[in-house]
């Protein structure tokens, strides 16, 4: 993995290319090879994540071209899907694993999910659980991967999420596709709602929670996803374009759904210029242009509620708070630390390395700022978001800092470091 080099830039100014969106078109790419009829996934990423997917829906005896106009994906129905002779690579997807054991455990042969050396990091109880609840086997290792599932023959569960995870959530609602009456999952706290709108389910309220169930009715049918652009990749600009000077951005055609874009509300909040204009639909979900300008920002105390909506944005909006004057804080953020990385530590460590004042918490971090960030050596943890992040925190911080690992990045964001360097307004001394 080579490192990136980051100098301090006078603005960054233009409109980035942004990839398509990660959770979408994981979900579009496992509904199309679960459909009955063809189906084209348009602006699927090249991302390495998503294409672990569509590796590993090839393993299954899926047909996958990819064409000028989009992925082509021959759907099989869940009942073709066929045992794979060697173990379904899911690289460092989470999403991936997870997802994928929902649907295998609808289907009467054993496989194995295995990752790279993060992802076998990663607790798979949490899906492990509800999976055998309904009657697969699913065999792990001290609670981590390698995955191997025994499906078929579910039974429905009711099921209350112990973790706010949008990836046990919809595991869960994956499975319940095998299964002929409704299986229904439990959520006291909104995470994203991707998969449920993609199978057209509805949530109803019960008690406080938000219920979503799933049967073998809501099979879905062939179709084009078109896949909107990843908000949690533009999240890198809106925090950049609001710290780095002389700085205006626009991120085109961006996925707004209300469960992701819990950033642009903090950042609002701590004083950023945010416009969001030409709001339009696209395969169920909203998209829009975001305008970003510098502004001076202010800290605040991040409510523990939004958490699940902003976890991925939980790291770069830390470099943004660097930047704020006063203090912020973020709990209640425990998931963080079993991401790609110990996300706090990965963050912690780093921005101390650059000067910032920056405290570890069990389930969070404290900053106080504003701080005049010096470049240094820091460390990509070979996690995408946390390459990005800090390379984003050099273009604020005097002279040269390195992030070992940085081409990690392509796991959601292949050419970000070119983005950068074509978005740069050179630096008067
Ligand atoms: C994702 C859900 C979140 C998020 C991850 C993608 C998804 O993970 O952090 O990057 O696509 O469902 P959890 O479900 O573990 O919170």
């Amino acid at each position: 993995m080579s490192d990136f080099v980051i100098t301090p830039v006078g603005g960054l100014a233009g409109a980035p290319s942004l990839p398509g969106d990660k959770s979408i078109a994981h979900r579009a790419a496992i509904l199309a090879a679960i459909a009955d009829g063809d189906s084209i996934l348009a602006n699927f990423p090249e991302s390495a994540d998503p294409q672990s997917t569509l590796s590993v829906l090839g393993q299954l005896g899926v047909p996958i071209v990819t064409e000028r106009d989009g992925v082509h994906v021959e759907g099989v129905g869940i009942d073709g899907l066929v045992k794979p002779e060697t173990p379904l690579d899911c690289g460092n997807s989470g999403t991936t694993m997870r997802l994928m054991a929902g649907v295998l455990s609808g289907c009467p042969f054993e496989s194995t999910l295995v990752g790279d050396e993060s992802l076998s990091q990663r607790p798979m109880n949490r899906i492990a659980d509800p999976l055998r609840k309904m009657g697969a086997r699913v065999d792990l290792v001290d609670g981590l991967p390698p995955v191997t599932i025994v499906g078929g023959n579910l039974k429905p569960i009711d099921y209350d999420l112990p973790v706010a995870s949008a990836q046990v959530k919809s595991c869960i609602l994956l499975a319940g596709l095998s299964v002929d009456e409704p299986t229904t999952v439990f959520e006291s706290i909104q995470t994203r709602d991707h998969t449920e709108r993609m199978l057209g389910l509805d949530s109803i309220l019960i008690g406080g929670k938000r219920a979503i169930s799933s049967s073998s009715g809501d099979r879905p049918g062939g179709r084009t996803w078109v896949i909107p652009k990843d908000f949690s990749a533009a999240a890198f600009f809106l925090a950049a374009g609001s710290i780095i000077p002389n700085s205006k951005l626009v991120l085109q055609g961006v996925g707004i759904n209300p469960t992701r874009t819990g950033l642009l509300t903090v950042l609002r909040a701590m004083g950023a210029e945010l416009t969001v204009i030409n709001e339009r639909s696209f395969s169920g979900e909203n998209i829009a242009d975001i305008g970003v300008e510098s502004a001076p920002l202010h800290g605040l105390a991040v409510s523990e509620e939004i958490v699940p909506n902003i976890i991925d944005e939980l790291p770069i909006l830390a470099v943004a708070a660097t930047q704020a004057s006063g203090t912020t804080i973020v709990r209640g953020a425990g998931e963080l630390r079993v991401k790609e990385s110990d996300r706090i530590h990965a963050i912690v460590s780093n921005l101390t390395i650059l000067g910032a004042d920056i405290t570890e918490h069990e389930d969070g971090f404290e900053i106080h700022g504003p701080t005049r960030l010096r470049g240094g050596h820091v460390d990509s943890f070979n996690d995408h978001r946390i390459a990005m992040v800090m390379s984003i925190a050099g273009l604020v911080a005097d002279g040269q800092t390195v992030v070992r690992g940085g081409e990690c990045a392509d796991v959601s964001f292949p050419g970000f470091l070119r983005e950068i360097e074509n978005l740069s307004v050179e630096k008067i001394a």
